[in-house]
């Protein structure tokens, strides 16, 4: 192949004209380097620069600064239709009054293939999303999943090298899209294509992606792995914006490579974490973060180090977690636990008020500049 990767956005911005007439980033500085075969995810609120940038590297819109390069190829204007790519739309719009056949062979009508060539490429691509037999309803006679399946196997017939997909599980029920994330994904690895993948639910970019950009206001705030975004985000609104976690205000009192003291005043106590912002300095005002289910809590103990206690001021059951607020000088934590004892005899559960005391590894308490 002709370039490491499938896609590269080199630096690129989109200013729109808003009809109020001022003049907005809808995206700002992005630069992104998609591998080829790589599950890579835009993540991020509504309103980021998801969709615009997805539609520059389609070419429906162009940047205007940067460049969007195809397998090492600046696009430039190129037009959508000579862009190795393909698109599932943010809605997915079928041809309603055509069967599910017909929709998948549009494109290929389009381009004039053979009768031959296009059902063998369409009963080819309803195989992969498990719609054999289905080729002769309407789009109105399936589930909204089989309907989701009808647009992907619609990209997929024209075997694109890049396949771009704006939130494709969006109207699915949470147990269908869950289902289809493990489809999508398996499907992905088994064509061995690059997928391009768009949506603002974190938990699908964490199960579905090798890696993931975290976009807000038009900026990626950090690129990497799921493990990566997750265990080392690196500022305060990747850490809130994935997952739960607990914040404390505090200021650096001694600091190494990987080890930071905190004074959190919130505490009235000195907290040991790992120093993850670049460009930290002793003294500095900063933000420490834990997440709830790393946070251990245990009764009273009279073991002072590392250990903060406090009282517990609610439980909340919530099934697979039972999640703990405990109340430390007045700062409150969240801790989760899993359910891993029987939770049937109400004698389980802490009670309100009940001492407690929490264990904090330095290795998961980070240390992040303040936004
Ligand atoms: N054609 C346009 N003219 C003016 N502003 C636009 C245009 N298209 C998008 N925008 C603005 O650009 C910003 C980014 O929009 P975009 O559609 O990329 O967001 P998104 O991340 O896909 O959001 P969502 O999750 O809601 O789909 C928004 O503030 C939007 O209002
Ligand atoms: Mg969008």
């Amino acid at each position: 192949m002709a370039s490491e990767f499938a896609v590269e956005m080199r630096d690129v911005v989109k200013r729109f004209i808003t009809p109020e007439g001022s003049e907005m980033a809808a995206v700002d500085h992005v630069t992104m380097r998609i591998r080829n075969g790589e599950f890579f995810s835009m993540l991020g609120s509504s309103g980021c620069g998801k969709t615009t940038s997805l539609r520059m590297i389609a070419g429906f819109e162009w940047p205007t600064e940067g460049e969007v390069y195809i397998e090492g190829q600046a696009m430039g204007h190129t037009p959508p239709f000579q862009r190795k790519v393909n698109t599932v739309f943010q809605s997915y719009a079928l041809f309603q009054h055509m069967t599910v056949f017909q929709n998948v062979a549009f494109g290929l009508e389009m381009e004039g293939a053979s009768k031959a060539e296009i059902d063998k490429r369409v009963g080819h691509a309803l195989e992969m999303v498990q719609l054999t037999g289905m080729g002769r309803r309407k789009p109105k006679q399936l589930s909204g999943g089989q309907q989701q399946r009808v647009a992907l196997a619609r990209a997929l017939v024209k075997t694109p090298d890049v396949l771009l997909l704006d939130e494709p599980l969006g109207a699915l029920d949470l147990k269908l899209r869950k289902e289809m994330q493990l489809e999508l994904k398996a499907l992905q690895v088994q064509l061995g294509i690059t997928f391009i993948y768009v949506t603002h639910d974190q938990e699908e970019a964490l199960t579905m992606s090798d890696r993931i950009a975290v976009m807000s206001r038009g900026k990626v705030q950090q690129m990497g792995t799921p493990v990566e975004v997750y265990e080392r985000p690196s500022n305060k609104f990747v850490a809130d914006f994935i997952g739960e976690s607990n914040f404390f205000e505090g200021k650096i009192k001694s600091l190494s490579k990987n080890e930071a003291s905190v004074f959190v005043p919130g505490l009235n106590a000195e907290v040991t974490g790992m120093p993850i912002s670049e460009g930290l300095v002793k003294g500095e005002e900063v933000v420490v973060c834990i997440r709830p289910e790393k946070i251990r809590v245990t009764e009273k103990t009279a073991r002072a180090e590392g250990l903060f206690h406090g009282r517990v001021s609610n439980t909340v059951y919530i099934g697979a977690d039972t999640h703990v607020f405990v109340d430390v000088h007045g700062t409150q934590f969240k801790v989760w636990e899993q359910n891993r004892i029987s939770r049937l005899d109400p004698k389980s559960f802490y009670v309100v008020g009940q001492e407690v005391s929490l264990m904090l590894m330095p290795e998961n308490t980070l240390v992040l500049k303040k936004d």
